[in-house]
């Protein structure tokens, strides 16, 4: 048995968020995606949180884990229970608006992201043969192909805390995608778009969101990479 310290929050009957203990049954394999479920499928079918692949894909069961962003079907029992540390803490994740229990707005998030134009760019007409892209073109921008949307590194990120319209590393890593894509045509655009007051100039480099990144992307270096791409203009 163990006991999970879980963040509720009803917006028709609670003025303000707060934090409820439920002791469960959990095996060490056990993900902390099971305890939600175990909850809400045994104690109170009312908790709300999201959750759909289960399997790290679809990004969509951000959450903090003991105050660290992380995925529920990632974080496993045994990862946080040991012989002397009997209990854990669940939360939604900071910097968005709540709606319900873990269920935050992500509407801001994707606003972010939709702002730096994350999808390929090309002028002129149709190639009529095959765009050529060398390997080590490609691996320029890999790591950040990975990305998820699930917005762990965002909502650690203090400055996107403090900050009302700071970009975030999420859409930045969005925009190293396309920025450093041989093939695409509006690498300028999308600098220009970061260079702006609540752009890429905003970050501390503090780490935090290369910490939460469930994928294992370089967050930071990737913004570091575009803060040079627009210190030299040249990509
Ligand atoms: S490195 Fe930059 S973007 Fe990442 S958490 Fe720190 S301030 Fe935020
Ligand atoms: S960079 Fe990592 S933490 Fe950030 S949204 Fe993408 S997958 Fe999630
Ligand atoms: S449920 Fe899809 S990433 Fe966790």
């Amino acid at each position: 048995m163990i006991t999970v310290k879980l963040q509720r929050f009803n917006p028709e009957i609670d003025d303000a968020p707060h934090m409820e203990s439920y002791r469960i049954p959990a095996l060490p394999t056990d993900r902390i995606l099971n305890l939600l479920h175990y909850i809400k499928w045994y104690i109170d079918g009312s908790l709300a949180f999201r959750r759909s692949c289960a399997h790290g894909i679809c990004g969509s069961d951000a959450m903090r884990i003991n105050g660290r962003n992380r995925l529920g079907c990632k974080v496993l029992v045994k990862d946080l229970i040991t012989d002397k540390v009997n209990e854990m803490t669940i939360e939604p994740i900071k910097g968005l608006p709540l709606h319900k229990d873990l269920i935050v707005d992500m509407e801001p998030f994707f606003d972010a992201f939709r702002s730096v134009m994350p999808y390929m760019v090309t002028h002129g007409n149709e190639p009529s043969r095959e765009w050529v892209q060398s390997i080590e073109d490609r691996e320029r921008f890999d790591d950040t192909t990975k990305c998820i949307m699930c917005a762990c590194c965002t909502t650690s990120c203090p400055v996107y805390w403090s900050a009302d319209n700071y970009v975030g590393p999420a859409a930045i890593v969005a925009a190293h995608r396309f920025i450093f894509d041989s093939r695409d045509q509006a690498a300028d655009e999308r600098l220009e778009i970061l260079s702006d007051a609540e752009g890429v100039w905003r970050c501390r480099t503090t780490f935090n969101c290369t910490d939460a990144c469930p994928r294992g992307i370089q967050v930071t270096q990737a913004i570091q990479e575009v803060k040079r791409a627009l210190m030299f203009r040249r990509i």
